[in-house]
């Protein structure tokens, strides 16, 4: 039977630290706006719930949810729409947060989905930047950690639902 191994890779001292800087670069570029956050279920839940209470500026938060990966370590490609977002983002500037970009499918997807809606503008933000297996090049505007590889669990970030709960970032092997 095979067996995870868990190799530390981001403390939570080092990602509160991270995510509040990212917060405040972000309430600097978009001072004086009211932004809309959506953020990706259901990965992103912890990095946004951090992001969103180190915000300096009002902004509205809503979420989507987007199936791609199934319960396996590589990306299917192919993307649907499980929940859509609950706010008019037509006129409005919208900051999308996702945990990880890995090949870039989902968020070039989520983009295309969203300007539909006619917003102001688009910027995405994720906790970490994934760069290997990139095949949709989608501009990141801002992102808290990059790694070229490597499966990262813990901080939301799950394997098949399991380790969302653990405050710091793990890279994870089976073996
Ligand atoms: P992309 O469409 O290939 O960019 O995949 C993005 C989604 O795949 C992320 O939002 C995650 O849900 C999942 N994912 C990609 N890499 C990892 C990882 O290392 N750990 C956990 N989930 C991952
Ligand atoms: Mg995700």
């Amino acid at each position: 039977m095979k067996s995870q191994a868990f190799e530390p890779l981001f403390s939570s001292e080092i990602i509160s630290q991270r995510v509040h800087a990212l917060a405040l670069q972000i309430s600097s570029d978009y001072k004086k706006t009211r932004p809309v956050i959506i953020g990706v279920l259901k990965g992103a839940f912890i990095f946004l719930s951090d992001l969103a209470r180190s915000l300096k500026v009002d902004a509205d938060i809503d979420f989507v949810q987007i199936s791609s990966y199934g319960s396996s370590q590589v990306s299917s490609g192919t993307c649907s729409l499980k929940k859509d977002i609950s706010i008019q983002v037509a006129d409005r500037h919208v900051l999308i947060v996702d945990d990880i970009i890995d090949t870039g499918h989902t968020i070039a997807y989520l983009k295309q989905h969203l300007l539909q809606h006619n917003p102001k503008s688009i910027k995405t933000c994720c906790l970490i930047d994934k760069q290997i297996a990139r095949v949709s090049n989608p501009i990141i505007d801002y992102s808290a950690f990059t790694i070229q590889e490597g499966f990262v669990v813990g901080y939301g970030l799950d394997f098949d639902e399991q380790f969302r709960g653990l405050p710091a970032i793990y890279i994870m092997t089976a073996s």
